[in-house]
C-alpha cells in the first residue's frame, strides 16, 4: 500500500494523504537555518543548533506523534466553520489535499468548500529566515469572507531547557508587536543578543502572543478560542508560552487569488547596539526591519525559491545515471544526496526521532556522512574535517560528538570510542580523491581546540592510527574502549543499574575486550593513508603503514576467523563475541563487510565464506540484519545490544548502515548480482509498495527496519538522520555502478548485475565533466575489459583527471570473462 508517489521531473515526492503511518519529514534550510517540516506542516526551526537556537517548539513522544508546527487556520466568517489547510492540527475533512516534499521545500496544498489553500515553506539561500507563502483561491462563485490565522510555538531558545525548567521558563517569556511584526526576545534583556521575528504581509486585523489566551483554558492547536470565534484577542505574553498569532481577514471576489507571506527569522544585534533607544529594553529593530520588508515581497520570493532550485540543480549535477532500473535512478540522482546532504548538515541532531537536544555532531557520523557530500560540497567538507580534527585529542583519540554551535568536544560523553579516530583518516582520504587538494595536509590544526598545540593535519592523521596501535589487545586486535561502530557492544560497561550510560559506565579495570571491526578499519585506514602519504613523497612512512596494516590482517586471519566467518569481538574474558561457540549472537554482519573491504581473506577463499555466511544467516528480504541469533536476553558482559527485544536496532534489525558495506564485499569479489540484489531489499524507493509495512518515508533511508524475530519484521525506524545514506551512495554509485575517485584518477570498475546491458553516467569531478558509457556484454558477469577515453584506447581502467572545464567521454566496455 502507498501513500503517494514519486514526481521524478519536479524531484518531490508527493503525499496523497495526510495519515501517513508516521510523519513523513523534509528538511528545510542548506546552511546555517534549518527546520524540519513533516506531510501535515509539523516541525521546528533552529539556527545552527537544535539545541541551543531553537527558535519554535516540537513535542518529542507527544500524542498525535506530530504536534506542533507552522499551522494555519481558515475560518469561513460567514458561519464559522474553520480548518487546518495542512490538516493538522484541526484535521477537518478535506476535499483535496497533496503534498509535495521537494528539495529543500515543502508546499502543502488541500481545499476546503471551494476554497483552495497552498502553502509553500523553505529558507531561502544566504538568510537566517523561513518563507511561507500561502496561496488562497476563492473557488467559489460568490465572495469568501474568511479569516487566517497563523501561529508557531515560540521555544525559548535551549530547547532542553526549554523542555525541563518550567519554574523558570514560566516567567521569562517577553515579547514585542511592532507594525503586525510579533518579535519574540526572551532573555534578551540579559545575556542574548538575538531574538526571533515573526512578520505577516498584509495588514492585521488582530494579533496574540499568549498562547494559553489564543487556545482558550483546557483547549489544544485542534480548537483554539481565537479562531472558534473569530477574532485574536491581542494578547501580550508575560512569561508563560510565548507565540505568535496573526490574524487576517481576506475577502475573496469568486475565483480570487491571493498570496500571503509570513516571514520566520532570526536575527542578532551587536551587544552594544541592542536596545533602541540605547538605554531602554526594546529591541533595536533598525538591522532587521529592511529584511523583514525585502522577504515579505512576493517577487523577492519567487526569486529566491528559483534560486534554490538552481543551487540544487547544480549540487545534484555532480552524478546524474541512466540505469535499467528505476529505483536506482530515482535514488542516485535525487533523494540519496539530497538526505546525505541532510546527515552533513545536521548529522544526527534532529528529525522526528531525534530530539536536536542530545547529540550534536558525531565525530564517527560526521566523518561517515562526508563520503556522500564531498563531491557536492568539498569546501565546507574541508572545513568539516577540519573542525573535527580540532577536537580530536593529543593522544589521536576523539570526543565522541561535538557541539556545532561552540564546534567544542562534548564532555559529557568523552572519548573511548576506539573506531572513531579511524573515521577522520578515511574522510581526509574520501576528500582528497575527490578534490585531489593535498593542501589539506598542511593545514595547522590545534588538538582539543587548544592554542598553542597546532600540528598540521597530516599529524593528526598519523595520530588517529597510532592511536589504535597504542592499545592493542592480547590477540594483537584493537582494543574497543567504550564501543566501536557498534555503539551498542558494550564489552567494558557491566552495568547493572538502571538509567546508567552503556557506553559511558565502566565498572572493571583492565579491560582487555578486542574489536574485530577495528581491526579491519584500522586495516583500510592505513592503506589511505599509506597512498597519500605516499603521493607526497614519504615512501617510508608508506611502507611502515603498510607494514601495520599487514600485521593486522595477520592477526585477523590467525585470531578473527571462526571457520566460516569472521569474529565480531573478544569480550572482557578473552571469549570470543559472535562464534558458533556462542549461544546468540552468533554471527555478525560488520566484519564480514569489513574484512572484505579491507582485503582480508580473498586469496584464501575466507572472504567468500564470510559472504556465503552472509547469505545463509543473515540475509532476509528485508535486508542483512546485524546479528543472528538475536539476543533473547540481557548479558551484562555485553551491553546496550542486548537490551532491545530481538529483532530491534543492533540486536537483529536490517541495520541499514551495514547493508551497504556487504554489497561492496559482494562488488570486491565481483558478484555484481548479489551486490544489487541487496541494494534493492534496502532501496526506499523499491519498497514503496510495501508502506504500509515500512511506515517510514519511502524516500530515504532509515537506520533499522526490524528483522525476522521481530513482531513487526520489516517496519523501518529512525529515518533521515543515518549514516545509511553516505554509504549507500557510496555503494551504488563507486562499487556497484563503479565510478570511483582515486588519488590519480576516476577508476571505471563497475559490477553489474547479470541482466544489465549497461548504463550512462555524467559525473563532475575536479572540475572536469566525465562522460561514462558502460557497456555490458550478454552473459558477462567480468570487469572492465575495454576502455575507451575520448575514442582512445587506455590499458587498466582508470580515466587520468583532465583540465578542469573539459569534458571526456568514457566508454566502458565489460565483456564475458
Ligand atoms: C542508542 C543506540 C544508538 C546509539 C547511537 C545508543 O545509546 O541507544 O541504539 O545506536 O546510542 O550513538
Ligand atoms: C547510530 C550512531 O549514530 C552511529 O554512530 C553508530 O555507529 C550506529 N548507531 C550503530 O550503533
Amino acid at each position: 500500500m502507498q501513500y503517494g508517489h514519486f514526481d521524478d521531473d519536479r524531484r518531490e515526492y508527493v503525499i496523497t494523504r495526510p495519515d501517513t503511518p508516521l510523519p513523513w519529514l523534509n528538511y528545510l534550510g542548506t546552511e546555517d537555518h534549518f527546520g524540519i517540516i513533516s506531510n501535515t506542516a509539523g516541525g521546528c526551526s533552529f539556527y545552527r543548533d537544535a539545541r541551543l537556537r531553537r527558535l519554535t517548539r516540537y513535542r518529542h513522544n507527544n500524542a498525535p506523534l506530530d504536534l506542533g508546527g507552522r499551522y494555519l487556520y481558515l475560518r469561513d466568517d460567514l458561519d464559522g466553520d474553520y480548518w487546518s489547510p495542512s490538516w493538522q492540527p484541526t484535521r477537518s475533512s478535506l476535499d483535496g489535499y497533496e503534498c509535495r516534499h521537494g528539495l529543500s521545500y515543502t508546499s502543502i496544498s488541500s481545499e476546503r468548500r471551494g476554497v483552495r489553500a497552498e502553502m509553500l515553506c523553505f529558507v531561502p539561500l544566504g538568510e537566517s529566515l523561513e518563507v511561507w507563502r500561502l496561496r488562497v483561491r476563492n473557488g467559489r462563485g460568490e465572495r469568501a469572507d474568511l479569516s487566517l490565522f497563523s501561529s508557531v510555538e515560540f521555544c525559548l531558545w535551549d530547547a532542553m531547557d526549554d523542555a525541563t525548567n518550567f519554574q523558570r521558563n514560566y516567567s521569562v517569556g517577553e515579547v514585542e508587536v511592532v507594525d503586525g511584526v510579533i518579535y519574540h526576545k526572551s532573555e534578551y534583556r540579559e545575556r542574548r543578543d538575538h531574538f526571533a521575528y515573526f512578520a505577516c504581509s498584509e495588514p492585521l486585523a488582530g494579533f496574540d502572543t499568549q498562547r494559553d489566551v489564543f487556545l482558550g483554558s483546557g483547549r489544544g492547536w485542534d480548537s483554539p478560542l481565537a479562531v472558534e470565534r473569530g477574532q485574536s484577542f491581542d494578547s501580550i505574553a508575560y512569561g508563560w508560552a510565548p507565540i505568535g498569532s496573526h490574524h487576517v481577514r481576506l475577502l475573496l471576489a469568486p475565483l480570487e487569488t491571493r498570496d500571503i507571506i509570513f516571514v520566520l527569522g532570526y536575527s542578532e544585534n551587536p551587544a552594544e547596539a541592542k536596545f533602541d533607544p540605547s538605554g531602554s529594553q526594546t529591541i533595536n529593530k533598525a538591522p532587521v526591519r529592511p529584511v523583514i520588508e525585502r522577504w515579505l515581497r512576493a517577487e523577492q520570493v519567487e526569486k529566491a525559491f528559483v534560486a534554490l532550485s538552481k543551487t540544487w540543480e547544480e549540487l545534484l549535477s555532480v552524478l546524474q545515471v541512466e540505469t535499467p532500473d528505476a529505483d536506482t535512478n530515482r535514488m542516485v540522482n535525487t533523494w540519496n544526496p539530497y538526505q546525505c546532504m541532510a546527515t552533513f548538515n545536521l548529522s544526527r541532531s534532529v528529525s522526528f526521532f531525534e530530539s536536536g537536544i542530545g547529540r550534536g555532531m558525531g565525530f564517527r557520523d560526521s566523518s561517515q556522512d562526508l563520503f556522500g557530500s564531498v563531491a557536492m560540497v568539498p569546501a565546507r567538507a574541508r572545513q568539516r574535517i577540519l573542525d573535527l580534527a580540532a577536537t580530536q585529542l593529543p593522544s589521536g583519540g576523539a570526543y565522541h560528538q561535538y557541539q556545532p554551535l561552540t564546534k567544542r568536544g562534548n564532555n559529557e560523553i568523552g572519548s573511548g570510542f576506539n573506531d572513531d579516530p579511524l573515521w577522520l583518516v578515511l574522510a581526509a582520504s574520501a576528500y582528497l580523491k575527490e578534490t585531489g587538494d593535498l593542501t589539506l595536509l598542511d593545514e595547522l590544526i590545534p588538538y582539543d581546540n587548544c592554542p598553542g598545540t597546532e600540528t598540521p593535519l597530516s599529524e593528526h592523521l598519523e595520530r588517529c592510527v597510532r592511536y589504535t596501535l597504542d592499545r592493542l589487545g592480547p590477540h594483537g586486535l584493537p582494543l574497543i574502549g567504550h564501543a566501536d561502530w557498534n555503539d551498542c557492544l558494550n564489552l567494558n560497561c557491566f552495568s547493572e543499574t538502571s538509567g546508567e550510560s552503556f557506553q559511558t559506565t565502566q565498572n572493571r579495570e583492565g579491560g582487555v575486550a578486542e574489536s574485530l571491526f577495528i581491526a579491519p578499519q584500522f586495516v583500510l585506514a592505513c592503506k589511505e593513508l599509506a597512498g597519500i602519504v605516499r603521493l607526497r613523497g614519504e615512501s617510508d612512512m608508506a611502507s611502515s603503514l603498510e607494514a601495520e596494516a599487514d600485521q593486522m590482517v595477520a592477526a585477523i586471519e590467525e585470531h578473527g576467523w571462526d571457520g566460516e566467518w569472521f569474529l565480531r569481538a573478544y569480550d572482557f574474558f578473552g571469549v570470543p563475541v559472535g562464534s558458533r561457540s556462542n549461544e546468540e549472537g552468533q554471527i555478525f554482519a560488520e566484519p564480514q563487510g569489513m574484512c572484505v573491504m579491507a582485503g582480508v581473506g580473498i586469496s584464501d577463499g575466507k572472504a567468500a565464506g564470510a559472504l556465503e555466511s552472509v547469505r545463509d544467516r543473515l540475509a532476509t528480504e528485508h535486508g542483512v540484519v546485524l546479528v543472528q541469533p538475536p539476543y533473547t536476553r540481557y548479558h551484562i558482559e555485553l551491553g546496550e545490544i542486548t537490551s532491545y527485544p530481538p529483532g530491534y536496532k543492533e540486536n537483529g534489525s536490517v541495520f541499514c548502515h551495514v547493508n551497504p558495506w556487504i554489497m561492496i564485499a559482494e562488488t570486491i569479489l565481483g558478484n555484481g548480482q548479489a551486490a544489487f540484489d541487496y541494494y534493492k531489499r534496502t532501496n526506499p524507493s523499491a519498497r514503496a509498495p510495501i508502506s504500509d509495512v515500512h511506515r517510514c518515508e519511502p524516500y530515504v533511508y532509515a537506520q533499522t527496519i526490524a528483522g525476522p524475530d521481530a513482531p513487526t519484521c520489516g517496519e523501518a525506524r529512525n529515518s533521515w538522520l543515518t549514516g545509511s545514506a553516505s554509504w549507500h551512495l557510496t555503494a551504488i554509485s563507486q562499487w556497484i555502478l563503479g565510478v570511483r575517485p582515486e588519488l590519480d584518477g576516476l577508476r571505471i570498475d563497475p559490477v553489474l548485475p547479470s541482466s544489465w546491458r549497461g548504463f550512462t553516467a555524467r559525473r563532475r569531478w575536479r572540475g572536469a565533466t566525465y562522460e561514462i558509457v558502460v557497456h555490458q556484454e550478454e552473459g558477462a558477469t567480468g570487469r572492465v575489459r575495454r576502455l575507451l577515453v575520448d575514442g582512445t584506447s587506455v590499458e587498466g581502467n582508470l580515466v587520468r583527471p583532465v583540465p578542469a572545464g573539459s569534458t571526456v567521454k568514457v566508454e566502458a566496455t565489460l565483456e564475458r570473462g
